[in-house]
């Protein structure tokens, strides 16, 4: 990638990231503190993308610094892939809350929010144009699959995602992290399984064609 094409797309993502900043399409667009764009590698060959930003990410307006944040880094660095070279985004850019009693609670995203939002995530995907996606939790695999994607029984298979670019779906890591015991260890069998096969198609789309595939048909003399 030269870097011409780099400072483009840094350009274009700083553009967007002001605009989707201005939105006020959904009433979380006035409660929220920081509208939480997104970050990474511009050139990255990952995207991976959550449900919504929750507290610290609205507080320090960056996605996946929190709890979920800590272990999505852990599950990026066992497949080798430090968190500076994938790009990390949200279906929604605004933090989706409730409020109980006095306190204000994270939510998953309505369908209107998730519709509202989804001009900028397709944007992003356009300009990264990553080789792979990796849907984080059943929000973020349904908005690219369909609302009957169930993911207990579909993660872990490839799909053809937005702009044909393949797609897999693992448990998101808060829910991980609100599991325990057994259920706990068996839920992180599952995402690193999944996260291997991220790692296996990153490779196997970086490897040179088969010197055989250069020759399919014996060169005429
Ligand atoms: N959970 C998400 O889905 N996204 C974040 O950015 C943080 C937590």
């Amino acid at each position: 990638m030269s870097l011409q094409e780099r400072a483009r797309r840094e350009r274009f993502l700083e553009k967007a990231a002001a605009t989707a900043g201005a939105c006020r399409k959904c009433q979380i667009g006035f409660e929220r503190r920081h509208n939480v764009y997104g970050e990474g590698d511009p050139c990255a060959r990952l995207m991976v993308i959550g449900e919504g930003p929750g507290e610290t990410e609205d507080l320090l307006g960056r996605p996946f610094v929190g709890r979920a944040g800590e272990l999505l880094d852990k599950m990026l660095a066992a497949i080798d892939l430090p968190r500076e070279d994938v790009y990390i985004c949200n279906t929604v850019k605004c933090r989706p809350t409730v409020l109980d009693g006095e306190k204000l609670r994270n939510r998953a995203p309505v369908p209107a929010e998730m519709a509202n939002c989804r001009p900028y995530l397709d944007e992003q995907i356009e300009v990264i144009a990553p080789q792979v996606i990796l849907a984080l939790g059943a929000p973020a695999a349904k908005s690219f699959l369909g609302v009957h994607f169930s993911i207990t029984k579909s993660r872990g298979i490839w799909y053809e995602g937005p702009n044909s670019i393949p797609l897999i779906a693992t448990f998101h890591p808060a829910y991980i992290l609100r599991q325990g015991g057994m259920a706990m260890n068996e839920t992180k069998r599952q995402v690193w399984s999944d996260l291997k096969q991220v790692r296996e198609k990153l490779d196997a789309l970086r490897k040179p064609p088969e010197q055989a595939d250069l020759f399919e048909s014996p060169p005429v003399i």
